[in-house]
């Protein structure tokens, strides 16, 4: 198995294994340390189905099963499909997935701590994930800055339609009776705006534009200018690593300080297609 750094803020490739079924206890341990240390890896040429998914995702924590259950597997409910592929007219997947900056799941109470997604059909141009780290975006925060979040708490939103700094994309066809939906399911929550990281000890700044609405106990007036701030302040150039997708690739990520987005690019009848499957986290503090 090589390790190797994919850039100098973020991402390892791993090659030379089949991670589900080559990986001992050993190797496992090399991996999760890799995880731990470069926060996004990218295991080249796995090209695993779902069981073989859901098989190595298991081995990070427990799974969780999306809330969107319609484009869930039907005999894998812990693996979604997102895709810009029709049947019968309709998309066969998440056709928006990811599109503006986000970590996974934020508007729960515990929200995920990784995702890995495995690359099942590749666009022929565009389908890049970017990522931004949100260990480096804190550490570079001016210290007035870091002064006014500190000990702050972050409300967090899963609907789109209450959220103006997101757009809700015209291949969304469901977006209005799906974010009802979720507003009727999940209440606001709120975490820390920076986070410590279990395994760690790092502090990462925990807020982004796609699930973020407001800062608890904070007017609006003050709030919303200084979200604006760390949304512009943490995707700067130096802490984004750009992933071009390779054929075979799975890639997984660290949600608890690491931010991405789907910078889309690609239109039907070019597709991309990818297994979606998260593993549930702690309750951020
Ligand atoms: C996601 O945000 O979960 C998906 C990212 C991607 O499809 O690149």
């Amino acid at each position: 198995m090589k390790i190797a750094p994919l850039s100098d803020v973020l991402g390892a490739e791993i090659s030379g294994v089949d991670i589900a079924r080559d990986l001992d206890g050993e190797a496992f341990a090399a991996v999760l340390d890799a995880f731990h240390r470069y926060r996004v890896l990218a295991f080249r040429e796995q090209y695993l189905n779902p069981a073989d998914q859901v098989g190595f995702a298991a081995r990070f924590g427990p799974l969780e099963v999306h809330d969107n259950r319609r484009y869930n597997l039907p005999d894998h409910e812990h693996v979604m499909v997102l895709s810009n592929d029709l049947r019968d007219g309709g998309p066969i997947g998440v056709p928006d997935a990811g599109d503006s900056w986000h970590t996974d799941l934020s508007f729960k109470e515990t929200p995920s701590l990784c995702t890995l997604l495995q690359a099942v059909r590749l666009p022929d141009k565009g389908g890049d994930t970017a990522f931004a780290c949100m260990t480096r975006a804190y550490a570079a925060l001016p210290a007035d800055i870091k002064a006014r979040i500190a000990g702050r708490r972050a409300v967090h939103n899963p609907s789109k339609l209450v959220n103006p700094r997101v757009e809700i994309s015209p291949l969304r066809k469901d977006a209005d009776a799906f974010y009802k939906g979720q507003s009727a399911r999940f209440a606001e929550v709120s975490h820390p705006i920076v986070r410590t990281h279990p395994a760690t000890g790092e502090k990462s700044l925990y807020v982004q534009p796609r699930f973020t609405v407001g800062i608890e106990g904070m007017d609006d007036e003050e709030a919303q200018p200084l979200l604006d701030l760390l949304f512009a302040h943490q995707i700067r150039p130096e802490f984004v690593y750009l992933n071009k997708w390779r054929e075979g690739d799975l890639l997984m990520w660290d949600n608890r300080c690491v931010i991405h987005y789907a910078t889309g690019g690609y239109a039907w009848p070019d597709v991309r297609t990818m297994h979606r499957t998260t593993v549930l986290g702690d309750r951020p503090y």
